[in-house]
């Protein structure tokens, strides 16, 4: 399915996600990610049929993907990241629209998400994009050092 390209910057391009992007992809998980996803997890989420994109330059380098999982008339955005170096050019919103219009194509009337707390650009991106918080989860999040962190959850309704 191809949902109205937007305006993309600087030919960036977004394909769906294939078997053949998920050695890469998780590379750049473990950079991005306090609990980054394995290869596995990236694996279970193709054969699981979730809606995953990736999006590349004009010379085919990785710049972001993202990952949502479809329900009935809900959708739950489970990852979305860019590539340090492309950082704060757009590319998150970009991307994350894509996705919701993808959502709301395939029947999705809302999309909830959650994200770390301490998550300053992640939280700003999703309530620029219209999500706001729901909820929160206290202690949802561990990490290497088994820090907890509270989840944030938020949902941006896609009707109208
Ligand atoms: C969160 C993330 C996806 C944002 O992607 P991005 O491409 O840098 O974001 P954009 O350039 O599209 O920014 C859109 C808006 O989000 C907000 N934003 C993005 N990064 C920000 C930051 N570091 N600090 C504050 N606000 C930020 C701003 O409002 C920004 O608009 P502006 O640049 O006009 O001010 C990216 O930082 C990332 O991949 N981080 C690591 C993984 C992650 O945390 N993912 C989200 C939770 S799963």
């Amino acid at each position: 399915m191809n949902v109205l390209p937007m305006p993309v910057p600087r030919n960036f391009s977004i394909l769906p996600m294939s078997p053949a992007d998920i050695e890469q992809v998780s590379a750049a998980e473990k950079k991005l990610h306090p609990s980054p996803w394995t290869r596995g997890n990236f694996a279970d989420a193709l054969a699981a049929g979730y809606d995953a994109q990736v999006m590349r330059d004009a010379d085919g380098r990785l710049v972001a993907y993202g990952l949502v999982m479809q329900g009935v008339e809900e959708a739950e955005l489970l990852n979305l990241s860019v590539i340090k170096e492309f950082q704060r050019q757009g590319a998150g919103a970009l991307l994350c629209e894509y996705l919701l219009q993808r959502a709301k194509a395939m029947g999705a009337l809302r999309m909830f998400l959650e994200v770390r707390a301490g998550n300053i650009a992640g939280r700003a991106l999703y309530r620029r994009l219209g999500f706001a918080q729901i909820g929160q989860r206290r202690g949802y999040y561990a990490d290497a050092d088994n820090r907890r962190e509270d989840a944030i959850v938020m949902e941006k309704t896609l009707s109208g």
